[in-house]
């Protein structure tokens, strides 16, 4: 039997070295928020390596792809992941999988290999949700909702700056979606983030399904007053409030909903001095889940925990549901490809639920969806730690060209 055709692990490690000089922090990762000036760098950058060799396109919601077209082809198989990151994130969430999508379609390219589908390498919009959440993923999709964009994760300023920035226009956003019979798949490479592999020692995990999340602000309402001078019986204090709700909801979590997590990421007092008692406390929630019905009925309880909890300090409460991701299933078929490629190569494999959101979550609705995690190193991820070996980096690149050529000639021309 032939080896396996394999990528240019040099040409991908020098991508991922430039790369990461785009928006680098001194603590040696990256901060490139969705449609920062950062991000916008990176993009500049994929377009130009892009079209060396391969067509370019941006789509309405800002989606940048590189393209591989087939003679007679109908179709278009995506590939690819983002190239935003948290605020003080790290060097391989979402980058590994553009670098590995876009190095796959010049190997498919170089090797003149005819396939019956196009193939697409794509990095989507905002997938992080510093401003909406999966942006451009949902918005290809046709999921994309009005009141995801009257009401995003990082508030209306920070949206329409960011759209300024890009030249994107809102009112065309929802015009990226494609029509699902165009398309004959989606398949991701990302870090898994967590630590599985890395403890079980497997270079190769098969995601099986995606978490589900809730994202809420909190605002709790008190009253301001002297610090000094107010007893400790007449206070309506806010921050008091927030804080027991935050307590709360961890022991919520690990005594009843041992299947779910949930975060408190953000918090602010106001006005915010050391010798005002807080009138306002407001903060950030968010739960993930892989089973629907443990999401809800964990978000019944914390509603009432807030409220009672809010009670119990004189203050009132008020939320405000900012995102709602449902869990998803990977499909057979894309996982079959996946393990198939995997063993061609020669490597181990482990099927995996994903605790982290991904663009494949919003595709998974509208075409059969695969996902291929490497190790992340003591599971460090959203952190500058971030790392994973770059044997394995190279190994899932080689996975995912096996992947994508068993995906794409199951379909006819
Ligand atoms: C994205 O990485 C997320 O899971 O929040
Ligand atoms: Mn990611
Ligand atoms: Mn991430």
């Amino acid at each position: 039997m032939m080896p396996p055709l394999q990528i240019n692990a040099e040409r991908l490690r020098s991508d991922f070295e430039a790369l990461s000089r785009i928006g680098a922090t001194a603590e040696g990762g990256v901060s490139r928020p969705a449609l920062s000036e950062a991000h916008l760098a990176a993009r500049a950058w994929f377009r130009e390596r892009a079209a060396a060799g391969l067509e370019v396109n941006v789509d309405p919601a800002g989606n940048h792809s590189a393209v591989l077209r087939q003679p007679g082809a109908r179709k278009t198989l995506l590939l690819g992941s983002h190239l935003d990151s948290v605020p003080q994130g790290g060097n391989y969430d979402g980058s590994i999988g553009v670098l590995a999508a876009l190095e796959v379609l010049r190997t498919i390219k170089e090797a003149e290999l005819l396939l019956p589908v196009n193939l697409e390498a794509i990095d989507f919009t905002d997938e992080e949700g510093t401003l909406v959440g999966a942006l451009g993923s949902e918005a290809l999709a046709g999921l994309l909702k009005e009141v995801a964009l009257r009401h995003p994760r990082g508030g209306r300023a920070a949206l329409e700056a960011g759209l300024a920035r890009a030249g994107l226009k809102e009112s065309h956003l929802l015009e990226a979606r494609r029509d699902p019979q165009s398309l004959a798949g989606f398949l991701e490479l990302h870090i898994e983030q967590g630590p599985r592999l890395d403890q079980a020692g497997v270079s190769i995990g098969v995601v099986t399904g995606i978490v589900g999340s809730r994202s809420f602000w909190f605002t709790f309402e008190g009253r301001a007053n002297h610090a000094g001078t107010t007893p400790m019986s007449m206070r309506a204090d806010a921050g008091v409030a927030a804080s027991a709700f935050v307590v709360a909801i961890r022991k919520i979590v690990l005594e009843q909903f041992p299947q779910c997590v949930a975060t408190v990421g953000q918090m602010t007092f106001e006005p915010g001095a050391f010798n005002i008692i807080p009138a306002r406390a407001r903060h950030s929630l968010e739960f993930r889940s892989v089973d629907g019905d443990a999401l809800e009925n964990l978000k019944t309880l914390l509603l009432e925990r807030a409220c009672s909890e809010a009670k119990k300090q004189e203050c009132r409460v008020a939320w405000e549901q900012v995102a709602n991701w449902n869990p998803v299933a990977m499909h057979p078929a894309a996982q079959a490809a996946i393990l198939q490629s995997a063993k061609a190569q020669g490597v181990e494999t482990l099927s995996m639920p994903s605790g982290a959101g991904h663009d494949a979550q919003s595709l998974a609705h509208i075409t059969p969806t695969g996902m291929i995690f490497v190790p992340s190193v003591k599971g460090i991820s959203h952190h500058p730690d971030e790392y994973t070996e770059w044997a394995h980096c190279v190994q899932g690149a080689n996975v995912l060209l096996g992947a994508v050529i068993r995906m794409a000639t199951q379909h006819e021309r």
